[in-house]
């Protein structure tokens, strides 16, 4: 399966105007770049999610086709999009809140779930959390399901205990067979927007601390289907240490996704 890479680019681009400067940036970042072995997913702010449809979607590295001459085929799969949340509900009266469904008849294909940011400052609980995984995967949007642990319970021991309950509860609606249809984010809060970044061996102890939680839920033949990513303070610079060598199935950007260029240099390493 391809490596992912996720720009999440929180509260940002706060005009038409801001918003089009990116896209014409990011579309230049990644015009004839070979990056047909990593995916790459966008999470806008919801007011731009269709412009980015519009404007990143599958048709824009066109090639000519040699068996359907004259039928132009995307190189690779696109910019695939995602929302940054949605709301557990397919439809009703819920003021301010986002559908799964709305999102999925955007264009979306994934969903950011359980961020630290939306724990912290929405007070999101592993319940509400798990309804609204469970919502987006029968509404056919892949969710990447953040955990991880604060800097005190890191440093009180409690990473692994933290970690495992949070995948416990976030997944406890799910049914093994979903778990092809999930990402899960191991984002150590600590790290989130600081310049603090594990180390490769911290980063793969996580890892196999939700492999084996997986397991035990799940069985191994189910467990191995989810994807595992990192994310928190990832940069070109720390990609390898985060990614790379602790054996991660791609990465989750924030800052350095408001940046094109170096966002599209992450997903070079990563693709290689
Ligand atoms: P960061 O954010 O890369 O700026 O640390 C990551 C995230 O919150 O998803």
């Amino acid at each position: 399966m391809k490596k992912i890479i996720v720009g999440n680019l929180k509260m940002n681009l706060l005009s038409i105007r801001e918003r089009e400067e990116y896209l014409a940036r990011m579309k230049k970042a990644i015009s004839k770049k070979n990056l047909q072995n990593v995916e790459i997913v966008l999470c806008p702010p919801f007011i731009h999610l269709e412009a980015f449809n519009k404007n990143l979607g599958k048709k824009i590295y066109p090639i000519k086709s040699p068996k359907n001459r004259g039928v132009t085929m995307s190189q690779f799969n696109g910019v695939k999009l995602g929302a940054q949340n949605c709301f557990s509900e397919k439809q009703g009266s819920f003021t301010g809140e986002i559908s799964p469904v709305m999102l999925k008849n955007l264009g979306c294909e994934y969903v950011i779930l359980g961020h630290s940011e939306r724990r912290r400052y929405q007070g999101e609980t592993g319940d509400e959390i798990s309804l609204k995984v469970i919502s987006s995967i029968k509404n056919g949007l892949i969710p990447i399901l953040c955990i991880g642990e604060k800097k005190e319970e890191r440093e009180s021991g409690k990473t692994a205990e933290i970690i495992s309950r949070q995948v416990i509860e976030s997944l406890s609606r799910i049914r093994p067979a979903m778990l092809e249809k999930i990402v899960i984010c191991y984002e150590p809060v600590w790290s989130v927007g600081s310049d603090n970044v594990p180390t490769g061996n911290q980063t793969m102890e996580a890892r196999l601390i939700i492999k084996k939680v997986l397991v035990e839920i799940f069985g191994k033949k189910f467990a191995q289907k989810a994807r595992i990513i990192y994310g928190g303070s990832v940069s070109v610079k720390f990609v390898n240490q985060a990614c790379v060598e602790p054996g991660m199935e791609g990465v989750l950007v924030g800052r350095e996704s408001l940046t094109p260029n170096e966002f599209i240099k992450i997903a070079e390493i990563i693709n290689q």
